[in-house]
């Protein structure tokens, strides 16, 4: 099916889209400048109008579809052509042919896991082929028998890998997460995955301080900014502050990955971890020499903290449930008084 969008000053782009296949997917493997964000229903941002021609529901319950006005909005990431189509975009459309690596359907398997704290388990995925992403990018991952994808972030460095690296929480009620928790053992599990996709990305040769926040697996993004923080050397020009919330001591995790950084980065990366119920012991602080302790809800320690020292070059990103990620965003722009541009965020809706 022929798939004509239509943007904001007479921009034109066309793709192709199977009946079977989501408008968005099919747009981004194409390189045409289709509006997401979650690229799994939960968020809105890929809602569009319907000029002419017909168009199914893949989910008909996705929670994004509440905030549709008319019958003729629809869910680029929830929907597919039943016939030719011509939609509506409210941005103008860019040029986005220069992109390096286009997201494309991929298999593979799970080649090992790990539980490491409280309801979170690290996994690798070993990929049919090799691909190379963008620091905080991430992935739709499918499983056999559990209905749509879920969106998760890759913790590696991002260079042409055939493994990708992931830690995931256990949702309360969430199918995919309660089925992957169940299970005795991931080993050889195979899964459909669709990437890499994601705006909130780092680019190691830019100039830019970083001011990372983060609560619980939103942590997993900024490992992989973190490796691309230290492999491009930009640690000798620019610094990194990392605010890291979790609930409590017990629910912390990649501990020694960010000691590590740290020592890497010859004192240009500090990591200040958040305990929202709980403080840390004497004994729990000793142990952890590098990494520093306060209280309280990350985004609020982190602007405690950061009161003086944003720069001209300070660039932010942010990842977690929707409240840290909202707060955090009040701050940078009202406070901070960040420009918006420079505030990448994903939330985990
Ligand atoms: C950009 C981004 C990056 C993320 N990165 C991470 C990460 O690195 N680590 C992490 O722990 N979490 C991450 N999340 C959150 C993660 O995607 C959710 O926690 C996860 O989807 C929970 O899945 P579940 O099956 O346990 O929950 P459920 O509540 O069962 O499902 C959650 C989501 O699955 C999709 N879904 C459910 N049913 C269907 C259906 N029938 N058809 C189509 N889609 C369906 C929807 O998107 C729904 O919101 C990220 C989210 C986003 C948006
Ligand atoms: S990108 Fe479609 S709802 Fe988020």
């Amino acid at each position: 099916m022929k798939v004509e969008l239509i943007g904001a000053g007479e921009t034109v782009q066309v793709y192709e889209s199977k009946s079977s296949s989501r408008l968005l997917y099919s747009g981004l493997k194409e390189g045409a400048d289709v509006p997401y964000e979650c690229a799994t229903g939960t968020c809105g941002t890929c809602k569009v109008k319907r000029i002419s021609g017909e168009f199914s529901w893949l989910w008909p319950e996705a929670p994004a579809r509440a905030l549709l006005k008319s019958a003729d909005d629809f869910l680029l990431c929830q929907c597919a052509a039943s016939t030719d189509l011509k939609i509506e975009v409210r941005s103008k459309l860019k040029d986005l042919k220069e992109i390096a690596q286009r997201p494309q359907w991929l298999t593979g398997e799970i080649n090992n896991s790990a539980t490491v704290a409280p309801g979170v388990m690290t996994f690798s995925v070993k990929l049919s082929q090799p691909i190379s992403f963008l620091p905080g990018q991430f992935m739709v991952i499918e499983f056999a028998g559990i209905q749509g994808g879920r969106a998760w972030s890759m913790t590696n460095e991002a260079k042409l890998t055939d493994t990708l690296d992931f830690v995931i929480k256990k949702k309360p009620q969430g199918l995919l997460s309660d089925y992957l928790f169940a299970k005795e053992n991931l080993i050889g599990l195979k899964a459909n995955l669709f990437g890499p996709i994601g705006k909130a990305v780092y680019d190691g040769a830019l100039d830019r301080d970083l001011v990372c926040i983060a609560g619980g697996t939103g942590m997993a993004g900024m490992m992989s900014i973190l490796s691309a923080f230290i492999a491009s050397g930009a640690y000798l020009r620019n610094r990194a502050d990392v605010f890291f919330g979790v609930r409590t001591p017990a629910d912390l995790f990649f501990e020694q990955e960010l000691k590590q950084f740290i020592e890497q980065s010859k004192g240009a990366l500090r990591v200040i971890v958040a305990f929202s119920d709980a403080a840390a012991s004497p004994e729990f602080i000793a142990a952890n020499p590098l990494l520093k302790f306060d209280q309280g809800f990350v985004h609020e320690v982190a602007m405690r903290e950061m009161e003086g020292h944003f720069t001209p070059k300070t660039r932010a990103y942010l990842a977690g449930p929707p409240p840290l990620v909202d707060g955090a965003l009040r701050m940078l722009l009202l406070k901070a008084r960040l420009p918006a541009t420079e505030i990448l965020y994903d939330k985990f809706g």
